[in-house]
Parts: structure tokens; sequence; C-alpha cells
């Protein structure tokens, strides 16, 4: 399967790392739009251990968009950028009835510091480094539901650049990563499981929840992504132990600008955590790497 990004080697300290990404309208502010699509298109260099350099700006709009709101989006992304130390060097916009925003990406890697999917070993320690409910929220907001406070905390994250945790994945050697889009939870990480030759064990109370996550999935306000995904991958997971089925729903819920599923091995933990809190970056370890069962993936409730 295929990783995060692709990878082009140059010698053999520096690899090319090329990426795209572009979607819909997510929230109702342009500017705030424009930053989740760049944070997210730029997120799939940082799950391959990269740094971005430079960015072409992809943008389909509607020709009756109001100048500010246009300007808007372009300066929310242009602002993300910057804020990953890359440039935009340029780009395209056609007419579209339906607004498309994104980026195509180029960063580097060192060739022997990549995060793949492959690289998890049985004993690392799993790390998350965003919580989830992105969709269900924004699904929320969409259907004229959601609590504005439940939206600007799941923005806030969406924003958010996986720079940090790139960063301490690097300082702690670990390699492997990928990070969290709409596949799921579940579904990147049974990307890694299969690709490493591995089962992934997670604990389900140890995973992170965005505020209202919980409540908006009682209501089952999932997008229609989130049934899609668990029927492409309930057959990769075990559920040991009672799990609500609308806390299932959940990790199959697809993320926008989600954070990163690292591998990291566990003598190394604690250079992951310190690098992370200089960063002012917030993890979670959400479970363990163990040798290959028949599931990808063990998800444990509360007693098991
Ligand atoms: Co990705
Ligand atoms: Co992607």
């Amino acid at each position: 399967m295929p990783d995060d990004a692709a990878v082009y080697r140059l010698d053999d300290d520096r690899a090319l790392v090329v990426t795209t990404d572009f979607f819909t309208p997510i929230v109702d502010d342009p500017y705030q739009y424009g930053a989740i699509a760049a944070a997210n298109a730029l997120s799939d260099v940082y799950a391959m251990g990269g740094t971005p350099l430079l960015a072409l700006n992809i943008a389909a709009l509607p020709p009756n968009l109001p100048f500010e709101v246009s300007a808007a989006i372009m300066r929310g992304a242009a602002e993300k950028v910057r804020e990953a130390g890359a440039v935009i060097a340029g780009g395209h916009t056609i007419q579209d009835k339906e607004p498309k925003v994104g980026l195509a990406v180029v960063g580097m890697a060192h060739p022997d510091k990549l995060l793949t999917k492959a690289g998890a070993h049985p004993g690392d320690v799993l790390v998350l480094t965003k919580p989830l409910g992105t969709g269900v929220i924004t699904t929320a907001l969409k259907n004229g539901k959601a609590d504005m406070r439940h939206v600007s905390e799941a923005t806030g994250w969406m924003m958010r650049l996986n720079r940090a945790a790139a960063e301490a994945a690097g300082a702690a050697g670990a390699r492997a990563a990928t990070d969290i889009t709409g596949f799921s939870l579940l579904g990147h990480a049974g990307e890694m499981a299969a690709a490493g030759g591995v089962t992934l064990h997670i604990v389900f109370e140890r995973v992170p929840l965005l505020a209202g996550a919980r409540d908006y999935a009682e209501q089952w306000t999932f997008p229609g992504g989130a049934a899609n995904n668990a029927l492409a991958y309930e057959c990769t997971v075990r559920f040991a132990g009672a799990l609500a089925e609308e806390m299932r729903m959940l990790l199959f819920d697809p993320q926008t600008s989600g954070g990163l599923l690292v591998a990291v091995p566990a003598a190394q933990i604690d250079v992951f955590g310190a690098a992370m809190e200089a960063r002012g970056a917030p993890w979670w370890q959400i479970g363990e790497v163990g040798a290959r069962e028949a599931a990808g993936i063990v998800v444990h409730g509360a007693e098991s």
C-alpha cells in the first residue's frame, strides 16, 4: 500500500518528499478553511518525517465568489505554509461551482530517517498527537446541530501543523508513522499493521476525543465516510471487551487534518515526550505494537 507521500532519493543524505491534497469547505470561515486545507496537505510530508520546502496552491473557486472571500482562503493557506517554514511558489486556479482548495507540496527528508507505514516493531509504543472527532463535529455543524465551542476547538486542532510530531518522532528515532485522515484511526492504523506485519493494540480509554465528539456520536451525526470505513476495515479489527456501537464508530470517524500515529521505540518514549513538551505539543500514548495476530488491530475496552 502506498505511503503518505512519494519519495525520490537524490543522494545518500537527501530525498524529496512530494504530495498533494485538496478538499471542499469543512468550516464556514474562509481563512480557517484555507489554513486547514494547507495544514492537511503539509501533513503528508510530516507523516514521512520530512520538512516542507515549497508548495503550489491548487484552487477551484466559483466565479461569483466575492474577492474578499477568495483572498481570505488564500491568506489562510499562505500563512500556514509560512508557519511551516516553506514558501508558496505559485499555483493554479480554475472556476468550479463547488470550491476546492489545497496544495501540492515538496519537502525534504533524510533517506535513512523516513517514517513509513512499514516501520513498526513489536514493543513500540503507539502515540497519537491530535484528538479524534472532526468528522462528527463538522457533520453536526453542517446539520446546524453543533455547539460553536466544539466547532472552534475542532477547528483549532485541524489548523494545527503536524510539525512538532514529526520533529519529535525524528528525535526519538521512530521509523513508523502515518497521519490520521479520511480513512479514520482504525483505517490508517490497519494500513500500518498490514505494512509492518504487526498487530496494533489500542486501548479505547486512552484514545483522546474532542469535546462534544461523544455527544454527536450518541446522536449518530456521523458523516457517510464513517460507515464506509467501518465496512472496509471492520474485518481487520478485533474488539476485545464491550464497547458501545457509537464509540466503535468514533474510531471509524473520517478525520480532516488529523494527528500523526507514531510507533515510538519503547526505550525512546521519554525522548519523544520531552521533544513534544519542548514544542508545547500534546500527545497521548494509546497502546502498543505487538507480534502479528489474526487481526491487525485489537481494540481493548474497559475490562480487557
Ligand atoms: Co496521509
Ligand atoms: Co493525503
